[in-house]
């Protein structure tokens, strides 16, 4: 089976051809700003511009034309709407000119099935930070299960926000992470850890108070040290309260270098196993997308439409035994 999969949530268009289990082809291209966050209108502008492009990078990397393809899979939730409403053209209309099934893939489930394709944890718990969400998600009982997660905004939405308050573009992470590398003095800050949640927006108000009051790579580092170490404990509290011992990464924050150090860490502290994905497996990104759907669809599951609003927990999970 060759599947096309689409990515569109939110900033990243993405285009991937898989082969079964084999990654032939994951092209992406970001809607980035030097000053000012993402603007909705903007994103669906920036994907219809570039879908095009992407499809024939993706096919001629892949060594394939669509004459190829089988099924054609895209991300129709959760996410910003305007941005969805483009991923699902595009696939809906490939689709219906070239005859193939379609299958709709929640993308939150995408960055944790892919995980399991590309690294060797088995039953783990997924430590899923990215833009939008923060969640601490693992498999019991035919879904993926929601143990903790934030209770306002998500980290990386934290740190973009924390990024631009500092006068730096979009993506902040990782210009965050590279002042960071500089600070040393350690500011004590706020830290909201309730029982498996956690909260950010006290965080946001604190550090956009602090920061002509201090020195920003020092802030930089503090609130890094503070966001992951939040992370890290509600993670670890998951682990312990579910009985899993592996743990694996999702998300364009777990990118971060110092957070994937601190998950090492409270791993090799409880004898767990750590996984990492490469970074093109962490942030956004269509082979996550192809993989899910191809899985779901071999399982007999076809989805259509999107839903900007649905959520980890609400999928039913029968593709895994
Ligand atoms: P989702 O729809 O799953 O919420 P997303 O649209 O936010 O995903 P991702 O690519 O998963 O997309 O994550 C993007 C986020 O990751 C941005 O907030 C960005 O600042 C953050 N990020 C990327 N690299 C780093 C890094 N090195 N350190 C910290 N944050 C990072
Ligand atoms: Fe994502």
């Amino acid at each position: 089976m060759v599947t096309l999969g689409i990515e569109s949530t939110a900033h990243t268009f993405g285009i991937a051809i898989i082969d079964g289990k084999e990654i032939l082809s994951n092209v992406t291209d970001s809607y980035t700003t030097e000053e000012g966050g993402m603007i909705p209108v903007k994103v669906a502008l920036h994907h219809e511009e570039v879908y095009r492009k992407v499809l024939d990078v993706s096919l001629e990397k892949a060594g394939k034309t669509m004459e190829d393809i089988t099924l054609i899979v895209y991300s129709n939730a959760p996410g910003l709407g305007h941005a969805l409403r483009i991923g699902h053209a595009a696939a809906k209309s490939l689709s219906m000119k070239y005859d193939l099934p379609l299958v709709g893939v929640n993308h939150c489930i995408a960055h944790l099935e892919i995980a399991n394709l590309v690294t060797d944890a088995a039953d783990p718990v997924l430590l899923y930070a990215s833009g939008a969400n923060t969640q601490i998600i693992a498999y019991d009982e035919g879904k993926y299960r929601v143990f903790g997660e934030t209770l306002d905004i998500g980290i990386g939405n934290f740190v973009d926000t924390f990024a631009r308050n500092l006068g730096l573009g979009f993506p902040g992470g990782p210009k965050v992470e590279q002042l960071a590398l500089n600070g040393s003095e350690f500011i004590e800050l706020p830290y909201t850890v309730k029982g498996m949640d956690i909260s950010f927006s006290g965080l946001e108000t604190h550090t956009k108070r602090l920061i002509p009051q201090v020195q920003k790579e020092d802030l930089a580092f503090s609130v890094q040290e503070h966001v992951f170490a939040m992370l890290v404990e509600v993670a670890e509290r998951a682990m312990a309260h579910i009985g899993k011992n592996e743990l694996v990464l999702g998300g364009g924050v777990a990118c971060n270098k110092r957070l994937q150090e601190m998950c090492k860490i409270m791993c090799s502290e409880r004898n767990a196993k750590f996984f990492c994905p490469e970074n093109q497996y962490l942030v956004d990104n269509a082979a996550m997308i192809a993989w899910t759907g191809q899985l779901m669809y071999e399982h007999g599951i076809t989805r259509e439409g999107i839903n900007p609003y649905e959520r980890t927990d609400e999928v039913a999970v029968t593709w895994r035994s």
